[in-house]
């Protein structure tokens, strides 16, 4: 089966890349690089021992993706390509709405053209939005508060639409919860352009002296320790969960959504205490105010995975930690 990985050179989907080629797919690439880097393909070979073929593309420009669909013959999709800075995301929502609206419009459009009828998109769970309570189970409302969310909303429900109008497509609607972690070898992993946003790469970076010393958010929070419970996932499980997507793509139509967490919530200091216990490091931090749009609690029931996809995350909060670590070390060391 040939499938074509929209930003498969991205954090996730590169993971997911090395998992499918693993599995004996063949891999097609088509990313733009804006948040990746070229050299993600050699890594993803080298790891794999096989070769995903590469276009360098905007998945929203048509012609150039419709080349991609008449030289190959495409089995299914997955869609990660897309912005996903939430903060980025209220000071230029145009380029937000524009580029992850167009680009999911244009791949469609062009599935279509080619009769290509299966789509894994990748959602988040930040569709369930500031109302839900955690445990989040797929039938809740969504809803969203900011404008990267709202992409994932609406492109979740023009996949509900085109479904129904095409009784024969299948779209598996992943909702992410934290992924974090890298691969064991130390090939891949979540490396953000500046200054991370995202708790995980900002703690590797302090524990690395590439930064001072880590800001918590807020100890204030009605949880155990006053800080904020997320359900992070190892990056390795979340790409093990897109083969199981593809496989129920294969006997299944219409639109579903699925979560894909541990069940777990996990605090920030938490995470900071295994860190350190795992990897032997100290992580200098200070409690700091609240983040504005952050929830106390955030994280999933993944029943319908486990039940529907026969999946589950495996890998431990300590695996996360020493492979994020294992990974900026071996940054370092490469330069
Ligand atoms: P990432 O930025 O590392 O990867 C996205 C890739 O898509 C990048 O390589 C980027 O260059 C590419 N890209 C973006 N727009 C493109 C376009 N128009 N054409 C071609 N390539 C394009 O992000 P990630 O963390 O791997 O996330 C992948 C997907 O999962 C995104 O859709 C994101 O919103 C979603 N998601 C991520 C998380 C998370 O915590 N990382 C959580 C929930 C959902
Ligand atoms: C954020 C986004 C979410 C997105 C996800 C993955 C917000 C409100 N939510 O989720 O939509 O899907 O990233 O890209 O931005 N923290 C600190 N100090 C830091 C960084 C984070 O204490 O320097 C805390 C946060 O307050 C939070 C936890 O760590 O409680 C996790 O933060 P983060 O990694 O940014 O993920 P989310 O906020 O869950």
């Amino acid at each position: 089966m040939t499938i074509l990985v929209t930003g498969g050179a991205g954090y996730i989907g590169s993971h997911t890349c090395v998992e499918l080629l693993q599995k004996g797919y063949e891999v097609i690439i088509a990313d733009n690089f804006f948040n990746s880097s070229q050299d993600v393909p050699d890594r993803i070979a080298k790891i794999s021992g096989r070769r995903p073929k590469v276009y360098e593309l905007d998945v929203a420009d048509g012609p150039t993706l419709e080349r991609v669909f008449a030289e190959n013959s495409i089995d299914a999709v997955i869609h990660f390509a897309g912005l996903k800075a939430v903060g980025e995301s209220c000071q230029i929502p145009l380029r937000y709405y524009r580029n992850n609206l167009d680009s999911t419009l244009t791949l469609l459009e062009t599935m279509e053209a080619h009769g290509c009828n299966k789509l894994v998109f990748s959602s988040s769970a930040t569709v369930y939005g500031p109302k839900n309570e955690s445990p989040y189970t797929e039938d809740m409302p969504t809803s969203a508060t900011n404008p990267y969310g709202w992409t994932k909303v609406m492109i979740e429900q023009i996949l509900r639409d085109y479904c129904a109008a095409n009784k024969d497509f299948s779209a598996v609607l992943l909702r992410y919860f934290n992924p974090i972690g890298a691969h064991e070898s130390g090939l891949l992993g979540d490396d953000p352009n500046g200054i991370p946003n995202n708790l995980m790469p900002y703690v590797a970076r302090v524990a690395a002296g590439q930064l001072p010393k880590l800001t918590v958010f807020g100890d204030d929070y009605p949880t155990r320790d006053g800080t904020c419970l997320r359900d992070y996932l190892h990056v390795v499980d979340l790409a093990k969960g897109h083969i199981s997507a593809l496989e129920y793509a294969e006997s299944h139509t219409g639109a579903e959504a699925f979560n894909l967490g541990t069940g777990d919530g996990v605090s920030v200091l938490e995470l900071v205490n295994a860190f350190q216990k795992v990897n032997g490091v100290p992580v200098p931090y200070a409690i700091g105010g609240r983040r504005e749009g952050d929830l106390a609690e955030v994280y999933a029931d993944p029943t319908r995975a486990h039940e529907a996809l026969r999946w589950t995350a495996e890998k431990t909060v300590d695996d996360m930690c020493r492979d994020a670590w294992h990974f900026i070390c071996t940054r370092q060391a490469e330069g």
